[in-house]
């Protein structure tokens, strides 16, 4: 197959950035969409251009890495997939494709492709755990009771690989999505419970420090996530905001 490729090149964050366009051949159509950008930047190498800096490790939907916005879709065509599981059979021989890198003002662009998430990580560090007493004198994991619906539906919340797809759809880069998916996951669970209140206070409030948007619920976000997230953690997360603000001064 061969392509014709629109790439956003930025050497760094103050750098205006451009597209520039290239052409690839002999790409087979089960490679992926990464391993595609393999074989650009080894032609781009035997040119003496400098290859195209992007984010991955994984390379199987897990590590939330391959942040890419291709033909105006975060992590491309498919449903349910990362780029990185995205195949280049889903394109036609021929093609043209654009590819761009997450846009966000609390995504400020490392170089090319590669985008700064660590805002992602401060929200997690603002309450996106739970504190565990390790004295020893715990009872057994398995001896508290949960619901299974709750079970599952915190096991949905934590399938949320913070890839930030979300947000780079969202029209407002809202990260209400990524947010309350964390939060919901533990809100789920009685051993969330005891950290609760200051959990989704601390991490709302990093969430907007960290200067994303306000979601519109427009649920854009919920279509283009990899894993499937729900906008219900949104409603929860909200409920939960809202309760403890109105009995918190
Ligand atoms: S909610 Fe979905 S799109 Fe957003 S960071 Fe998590 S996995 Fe990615
Ligand atoms: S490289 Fe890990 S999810 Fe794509």
């Amino acid at each position: 197959m061969k392509f014709t490729l629109n790439v956003w090149r930025q050497n760094g964050p103050q750098d205006k950035g451009r597209m520039e366009t290239y052409q690839v051949d002999q790409v087979s159509d089960d490679m992926s969409f990464l391993e595609m950008i393999d074989v650009l930047n080894e032609q781009l190498i035997h040119q003496n251009i400098d290859p195209v800096v992007f984010d991955h490790d994984c390379r199987e939907g897990i590590c939330g890495m391959c942040s890419m916005f291709i033909n105006g879709e975060a992590h491309g065509p498919g449903r349910g997939v990362t780029t990185c599981q995205l195949h280049m059979r889903e394109f036609s021989d021929g093609d043209t494709i654009t590819i761009e890198p997450f846009r966000a003002k609390a995504f400020p662009i490392i170089k090319d492709l590669m985008v700064d998430r660590s805002a992602f990580d401060r929200i997690i560090q603002a309450g996106g755990f739970v504190s565990v007493n390790t004295s020893g004198n715990l009872p057994d994991a398995n001896a508290t009771r949960i619901e299974k619906s709750h079970a599952d539906a915190a096991f949905d919340a934590a399938t949320c690989i913070g890839c930030g797809a979300c947000v780079a759809t969202c029209k407002n880069a809202s990260a209400m999505l990524f947010t309350s998916a964390k939060v919901s996951q533990f809100a789920l669970l009685p051993q969330g419970q005891v950290e609760a209140s200051e959990r989704v206070l601390h991490m709302v409030n990093q969430m907007d420090l960290e200067g994303f948007g306000n979601c519109t619920n427009t649920g854009a976000c919920e279509v283009e996530c990899p894993k499937g997230i729900s906008i219900e953690n949104i409603a929860r997360m909200n409920r939960e905001y809202l309760s403890v603000s109105l009995t918190t001064k």
